[in-house]
């Protein structure tokens, strides 16, 4: 198992090119299952959840390659049933649910687990496959699908207790490109990378409109076709660095990002005193730390709203910054675990029902660190990268599951970060 170190004390300087989206990059891997012909999909970034991806479709039967950010995906002959070995290890697995049931017309993929960051149910995803006219069985810790007749169109609204669902609206989404006749999701989640996934759908040849909205009408097809697609800039990874040049940088500059994609983020970084600026064509930024810093108060919300992905990397930024900050969670109001960890690092931060109010402390120290998942490991690099001394931070792998090279892109603006093997 890899751990990172992290000399804190060092100044970030110069560019970085930011990566294909992960969770972009997911459901378009699994939408290839809805063609027999090939699907190129280039800047898919080399992570393991991408990797992970790319074995449950060679263990469904499809033909993949990868190679420099690009995979060609071909999924002419598939089979029904995702193996358990592989969906257990990434939630988002869930997604070859709606291709599979609209392709096959009998899905079986296995009911994910617990996670660290909440309770993560299904019911939206289902109550939106089952409003398409599919069976719903449950059997030895799998979802069973059948819809023998194929699906029919339908209207959906997939609003839950704590918002829309991005990963359900994907798998209704596709699902609906080749049933019969017209369905309208309300209460779509709005996602960029929602949005992503339905103009790779649309090339494939679907007709859908509203993706990107709140209300999304897919009119279905009877087949789809091959497509080659490059997927969007990862706004999370993208947040995490503008956080990093905030707290350690001397003006960073990140390339290939989408302005539009990131107000909220870059809004947030600015109300706690730092500046950013974008190039004409808003697919490039810098960001200068700021020299009168102020705590601020974020609440995550679905897109255009604050994204509870970078509700970690931006506790970490404001656990060194003066004054009060009041952070929530409305998304995950469990997904505070790197709360603790950074305390021990000497943060002053308490978390009650969802919020952290955290109070900005002159400066951290390094202590071993525990990585909990996947943004609260992006968090704890944060810290660490102006924490008093070397800070080592374990179980290395939750960070390798959505961020490409991390330590080599930090390496190259600078900061004094080493990987070795425990
Ligand atoms: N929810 C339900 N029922 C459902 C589905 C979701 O109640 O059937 C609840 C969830 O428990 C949560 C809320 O609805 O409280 C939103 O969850 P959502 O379904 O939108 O999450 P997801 O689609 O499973 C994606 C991202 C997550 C990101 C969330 C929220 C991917 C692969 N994952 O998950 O990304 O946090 O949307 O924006 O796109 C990450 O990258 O670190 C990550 C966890």
């Amino acid at each position: 198992m890899d751990k990172l170190l992290v000399h804190g004390g060092t100044t970030l300087r110069g560019a970085v090119n930011i990566s294909g989206s992960k969770n972009a990059s997911l459901p378009i891997l699994a939408a290839a299952l809805l063609t027999d012909e090939d699907c190129i999909i280039r800047r898919v970034p080399d992570v393991s959840d991408t990797n992970y991806m790319v074995q449950i479709l060679n263990a469904l039967g499809a033909d993949v390659e990868r190679s420099s950010g690009t995979v060609r995906a071909t999924c002419a002959d598939i089979s029904d049933t995702a193996p358990y070995e592989l969906v257990r290890r990434m939630r988002a697995s869930i997604c070859v649910m709606g291709p599979l049931l609209a392709r096959k017309r009998r899905a079986v993929v296995s009911l994910p687990g617990g996670c660290v960051i909440g309770d993560r149910p299904v019911d939206l995803h289902l109550r939106g496959l089952e409003a398409l006219g599919a069976k719903v069985e449950f059997e030895g810790g799998n979802i069973i699908l059948t819809a023998p007749d194929g699906l029919r169109g339908a209207e959906i609204n997939l609003s839950g207790p704590l918002g829309p669902t991005v990963l359900g609206t994907d798998n209704v989404m596709m699902a609906a490109t080749l049933a019969e006749g017209i369905t309208v999701i309300e209460s779509a989640a709005a996602e960029p990378e929602v949005l992503d996934l339905a103009n790779f759908l649309n090339a494939m040849g679907a007709k859908i409109e509203g993706a990107g909205t709140s209300r999304i009408v897919i009119e279905g097809v009877e087949r789809l076709h091959g497509v080659e697609h490059t997927v969007i800039p990862d706004r999370i990874e993208a947040g995490t660095f503008m956080a990093a040049a905030a707290l350690a940088g001397d003006g960073v500059t990140l390339r290939r990002v989408c302005r539009e994609h990131l107000k909220s983020i870059t809004a947030a970084i600015e109300a706690s005193g730092h500046t950013v600026e974008f190039n004409a064509a808003g697919d490039a930024c810098t960001i200068r730390r700021g020299e009168n810093l102020t705590g601020c108060n974020l609440v995550t919300a679905p897109y255009p709203g604050y994204p509870t992905d970078m509700q970690a990397q931006m506790t970490a930024l404001l656990a060194t910054t003066p004054g009060i900050s009041v952070i929530k969670d409305t998304i995950f109001p469990q997904r505070f675990m790197h709360c603790a960890e950074l305390k021990r690092m000497g943060a002053d931060i308490k978390v009650d029902n969802g919020t952290a109010i955290v109070r900005g402390v002159e400066k951290l120290s390094a202590a071993p660190v525990m990585a909990s998942d996947l943004r609260a490991s992006a968090a704890l690099v944060l810290a660490a990268l102006t924490a008093t001394g070397t800070t080592a931070i374990n179980r290395l792998y939750h960070i390798d599951r959505g961020y490409e090279h991390i330590d080599e892109k930090l390496l190259m603006l600078g900061a004094a970060v080493e990987r070795v093997k425990e």
